[in-house]
């Protein structure tokens, strides 16, 4: 069964980008990592979406998050197209981006990483790709992973905004509540006993009283 589930590790293939020839684990080295992937060049809403993310690629970097791409055409077409993405982001239409795009013109690596959507399809009634979001942590496994079909456009700040919940909760073993936002105050997680929580959250752990009496709706300002 193609496709990819959380914990799976990231598959170390090889591919021709708009940055050159890449293994995809040397190109991930130690850091984060996020791929997502795009129905096909020179279409709406993926222009809209690259540029978005083109723009966020500091606050990505600041992450230590390492972007790339993916959409079903060749290397030439997205080079081509990146000129496109600058000129919609008001840039310069040259072809660089901050970050590469996979060519994946025979759709292999959508088929192996079960990207494509059924419902979108091109002239010659092929599939397309949806928009696929995976986020790999330093150790190369899946941390994160949302399937948008092609018509909805991604939330780039969304994104941004796991990122930080998912690399909130590696370092202090904490879970963001709902509708959370950074700095917001966050939650202690149930396999955590309330004296081990005292210790680990010297500025408080502040329970809600439920009618069921039970005692795990713990919060504490975030770390
Ligand atoms: C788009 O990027 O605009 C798009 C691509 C495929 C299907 C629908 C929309």
């Amino acid at each position: 069964m193609p496709g990819l589930l959380l914990g799976d590790e990231a598959p170390n293939f090889e591919a021709d980008t708009t940055h050159g020839r890449i293994r995809f684990h040397d190109f991930l080295g130690g850091s984060w990592g996020i791929l997502f992937s795009h129905p096909r060049d020179f279409t709406p809403v993926c222009t809209t979406e690259l540029g978005r993310a083109a723009k966020l690629a500091p606050e990505f970097s600041k992450r230590n998050v390492k972007m790339i791409a993916l959409s079903i055409d060749d290397v030439s077409d997205h080079l081509a197209w990146a000129k496109d993405i600058n000129a919609y982001n008001g840039d310069e239409p040259t072809e660089k981006l901050p970050f590469p795009i996979i060519a994946d013109a025979n759709r292999k690596l959508a088929v192996q990483l079960g990207m494509l959507d059924p419902d979108e399809q091109d002239k010659q009634g092929m599939p397309l790709t949806a928009r696929v979001v995976f986020v790999f942590g330093p150790d190369k496994k899946l941390k994160l992973s949302i399937l948008y079909p092609a018509t909805t456009g991604r939330n780039f700040d969304e994104i941004l905004r796991v990122v930080d919940s998912l690399q909130l909760t590696v370092k202090h073993q904490v879970a963001t509540p709902v509708d959370w936002k950074p700095g917001e105050r966050v939650m202690v997680v149930p396999s955590i006993p309330d004296a081990e929580a005292k210790k680990l959250f010297p500025e408080g752990v502040f329970t809600k009283e439920l009618p069921s009496g039970k005692k795990y709706l713990r919060y504490t300002p975030q770390p």
